[in-house]
């Protein structure tokens, strides 16, 4: 076995994501299973560098992890030519421009969604990057999980018919901070830092009701700030300037009617934190995180409205639950490795930034839909 080293400038890794999900759990776990097998003879070897403002944050993660590079100077990172990757997972308003530099030092690119805070930018991210011949990429996780991954597998074999709706309901309560400490940052409640539930959440819906189901060609949403003031890491109050919960219609293309409520202002009462239940002519299906039920035509009860008796029957009992059939990775490393696969045999691709731009898009469309209180139209994006 050959090892190839690849080695990987990651920006943003003090944060939630860029520490747990693409640090930890994706190229650390790589490492710790030897490396990402080619299948031709070589192994890759991702070797991080870390890249961020405060230099005893990454020294901190350096030192716990093992890894022998970091620095606060993005651009002699970006320098080095032996840096072949650039990943962000940035705040969201820093990512456009830390992504533009990286496209110009000539580095295949990986980040974060939303890729931009606009669609002209994030649009032009995409169109830099297929200039310049770089190899590019968004993070897209919800398409990983095994409970979509469960879903895709009832679609592709037909098991819906025709596709009727899909509903989706995702949240969770996220505190103020006064009390309690808020599990989301602050920067998510104000829209002057890039924050918002649909400008965050928007995103995934668009790529998950592209795979699954067809492209977006209408949206119409209405935003709301439930929680007008919260508290931030330091405990100091502020205004939540951004809106916390969007609720969406979304037409696709073939008719398919999408409903999908967002709200870090709902207190769960499902079995996941996200839910589609997904109706079609030949059955039905409700997928969450991790798990998937069924309920085939043949074998949907028949439920008679008579609201002066109690309910006779347990609805919830009545599906039948997808099997995993299979190991499921964690998402975010199972896309890295895709992606790594990408730029190192040239492997097909289709996370691009391209992708990323769309699910801008509609994060900015269902923004103005709400603000014009109308339903708007989702052009379809080219480079
Ligand atoms: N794929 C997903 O499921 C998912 C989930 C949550 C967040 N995200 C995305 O990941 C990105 C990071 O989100 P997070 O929740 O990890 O955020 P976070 O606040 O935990 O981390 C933000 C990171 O950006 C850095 N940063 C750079 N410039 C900054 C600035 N001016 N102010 C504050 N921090 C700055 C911070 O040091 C930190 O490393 C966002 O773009 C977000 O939309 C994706």
């Amino acid at each position: 076995m050959t090892r190839r080293t690849v080695r990987i400038a990651m920006n943003g890794v003090t944060g939630r994501m860029g520490y747990r999900q693409h640090l930890v759990r994706s190229l650390l776990a790589l490492r710790e299973q030897g490396g990402l097998d080619l299948g031709d003879g070589t192994t890759l070897w991702p070797e991080p560098v870390l890249v961020g403002r405060r230099e005893h944050a990454l020294r901190a993660i350096a030192e716990r992890h093992g890894i022998e590079q970091w620095s606060t100077d993005l651009a002699a990172v970006l320098a080095d030519p032996s840096v072949e990757i650039y990943f962000d997972a940035q705040v969201t308003s820093a990512r456009e421009e830390a992504v533009r530099q990286a496209i110009a030092a000539g580095k295949h690119i990986y980040c974060e969604k939303p890729t931009g805070t606009t669609t002209v930018g994030a649009l032009e991210l995409a169109r830099l990057a297929t200039a310049a011949g770089v190899k590019h990429g968004v993070v897209q996780d919800k398409l990983f999980l095994p409970g979509l991954l469960k879903l895709r597998r009832l679609v592709e074999g037909g098991f819906f018919g025709r596709i009727l709706s899909v509903r989706g309901e995702f949240g969770y309560w996220v505190f103020e901070g006064d009390w309690q400490s808020a599990q989301r940052p602050s920067w998510n409640y104000r829209s002057e830092d890039g924050g918002g539930i649909a400008a965050d959440m928007f995103p995934h819906w668009e790529y998950v009701m592209h795979e699954l189901f067809g492209p977006v060609r209408t949206v119409q949403a209405l935003t709301a700030t439930h929680i007008p003031q919260r508290w931030d890491e330091q405990g100091k109050p502020y205004d939540a300037t951004a809106d916390d919960a969007a609720y969406g219609i979304f037409e696709l293309e073939g008719g398919i009617v999408a409903q999908i409520n967002s709200s870090w202002a709902v207190r769960v009462d499902r079995d996941e934190l996200v839910e589609f239940q997904v109706d079609g002519t030949q059955g039905s299906a409700v997928a969450g995180l991790r798990k998937c039920r069924a309920q085939h035509r043949s074998a949907t009860p028949k439920p008679v409205w008579n609201p002066d008796l109690p309910a006779t029957e347990r609805f919830r009992d009545q599906w039948q639950e997808v099997p995993d059939n299979g190991d499921f990775d964690n998402g975010f490393k199972a896309q890295w490795e895709l992606f790594l696969r990408h730029v190192a045999l040239d492997e097909p691709w289709r996370w691009d930034l391209l992708a990323g731009a769309r699910g801008v898009q509609l994060a900015e469309l269902g923004l103005k839909s709400s603000a014009q209180g109308r339903r708007l139209e989702v052009p379809e994006l080219s480079l």
